[in-house]
């Protein structure tokens, strides 16, 4: 095990006060990245004493079960209207950042009045392009991870702990 189910719950809780710290007034629009983010959305929205808004989008990048192809498409948008809402965009994990930069960049258009990121994991060894995340969980090295709403393959993601998947050897 990488990471226990206690140690996220722990983690999930100072990321709510932070964000709630730098959204003060009114009302916030989290919008979290599907399937990956489903668990720790739902965590994160009870830990932000704040009004909220919430939405998805569903992003695909073709490649491998676990390499990202660097072409990332935009499955499914957010229906609600941010234009002038202060929006957190909730990411499972950052590996290249290729979908994260995707996701900012299509967010950014639609003219949100702020525009912060939170990710669970983040792996700063593998990043392939330039993207600020506000809100980390936890750094982690360049291994492949499974559970709490992150898959193999859809498989494992119902884990409540974070786990190393051991590659197979090519
Ligand atoms: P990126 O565009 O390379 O940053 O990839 C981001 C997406 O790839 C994440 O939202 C995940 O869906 C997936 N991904 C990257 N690394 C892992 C991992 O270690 N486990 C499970 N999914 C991952």
């Amino acid at each position: 095990m990488l990471i226990s189910a206690e140690q996220i719950r722990r983690r999930v809780e100072e990321l709510g006060e932070a964000i709630a710290k730098d959204h003060p007034h009114g009302s916030l629009c989290l919008i979290g990245v599907l399937k990956g983010s489903f668990m720790f959305l739902a965590d994160l929205v009870r830990a932000v004493p704040r009004s909220l808004r919430l939405d998805f989008v569903t992003a695909a990048s073709y490649g491998s079960a676990t390499e990202t192809s660097g072409e990332v498409r935009l499955l499914q948008d957010a229906t609600l209207e941010i234009s002038g809402c202060p929006v957190v965009l909730v990411e499972d994990i950052v590996d290249t950042g290729i979908t994260l930069g995707f996701l900012l960049d299509h967010l950014r258009s639609k003219r949100p009045a702020s525009l912060r990121v939170a990710a669970l994991l983040d792996k700063p060894a593998r990043h392939r392009r330039d993207v600020t995340i506000d809100y980390v969980g936890f750094r982690i090295g360049e291994e492949f991870v499974v559970g709490y709403g992150l898959d193999l393959a859809e498989e494992y993601r119902q884990l409540p702990d974070i786990y190393v998947v051991r590659q197979p050897q090519a």
